[in-house]
């Protein structure tokens, strides 16, 4: 039987900043409608890995591939253009503009005045915006024309994630997305999640929180100083091996569609792939 396509697939992506190692011979990939939760501790090198998918860091060492096919992501224009769309930890909204504004922010629609005046289409954003954030997100934003910077986190983070719904995006990133929200609201995230997962968007999900994580992933994958010690579907781990993998009470555990990977390969792998020395 043919293995269901893969989306995204990373092999042996290294980012250094200066000394630091943010990411060491990283292997990574996600197929379309999979949750994969990224956990790790503070500095681990999260945040570094999508920034890598989303083109804002090129990598030092390693390739890219998307839907089989080889790519170079340069810049957040390349990701986008891909179909990824992320939320970042630091939410990447303008405050000072409305929901619809932000849902629409950088793909504005656009209506003809005189025949060849091109002039914002704002009825027709709100229009669309309002429906996206309803039908889809259960959020009612009817008439609500107050900055974003006014408004709660989750209700930010609605509008983040109804501009991916908008883009028809085929990967979502969502970097600590529940942190500072709400029971309710962590929730609607959850459900929000659970329904791109149906739509077969592939999510990518940051948190600190395992409740979360094992809550809404379908995998679980933990970074350790820059190198992944853990690839595992949710069912084959406990809470408390990822916790001991993040702190690195645990070695490793890589368990692939194959089945579970011996450490003492994954060594042999390494020591053949001819990566640089560290310097
Ligand atoms: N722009 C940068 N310049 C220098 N060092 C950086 C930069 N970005 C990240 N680093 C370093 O790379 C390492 C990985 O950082 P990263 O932000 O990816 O961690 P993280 O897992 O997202 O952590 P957190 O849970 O705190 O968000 C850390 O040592 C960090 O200090
Ligand atoms: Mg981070």
């Amino acid at each position: 039987m043919a293995s269901p396509p893969v989306l995204l697939e990373l092999s042996g992506i290294t980012k250094r900043f200066g000394g630091v190692r943010a990411l060491d011979d990283v292997d990574f990939a996600i197929e379309p409608g999979e949750v994969v939760a990224l956990v790790g501790e503070n500095g681990a090198g999260k945040s570094t890995l999508i920034k890598v998918i989303t083109g804002i860091y090129p990598p030092d060492g390693g390739t890219i591939r998307y839907r089989g096919e080889p790519v170079e992501i340069r810049s957040r224009r390349d990701s986008q253009q891909l179909g990824i769309e992320v939320l970042y930890q630091e939410l990447s909204l303008v405050g000072v503009m409305n929901a619809y504004q932000n849902v629409f922010l950088g793909k504005e629609l656009t209506k003809r005045y005189l025949g060849f005046i091109e002039l914002l289409d704002n009825e027709r954003m709100r229009i669309e915006a309002e429906r996206i954030l309803l039908e889809q997100l259960g959020m009612d934003f009817k008439g609500r024309w107050e900055p974003i910077f006014l408004m709660s986190g989750g209700q930010q983070q609605a509008i983040a994630l109804a501009r991916a719904i908008y883009a028809e995006a085929s990967l979502v990133i969502l970097d600590e997305p529940m942190a500072s929200l709400g029971v309710e609201e962590v929730e609607r995230t959850i459900a929000i999640i659970q329904r791109l997962r149906g739509a077969g968007v592939a999510v990518i999900v940051i948190s600190h929180n395992l409740e979360h994580v094992f809550a809404v992933a379908d995998r679980l994958v933990v970074v350790r100083r820059g190198r992944k010690v853990g690839d595992v579907p949710k069912d084959q781990i406990t809470p408390e091996e990822a916790i001991a993998l993040m702190v690195g009470r645990l070695q490793e555990k890589l368990v692939t569609r194959e089945g579970p990977v011996p450490a003492s390969s994954r060594e042999e792998a390494h020591r053949g792939d001819g990566r640089p020395e560290s310097r």
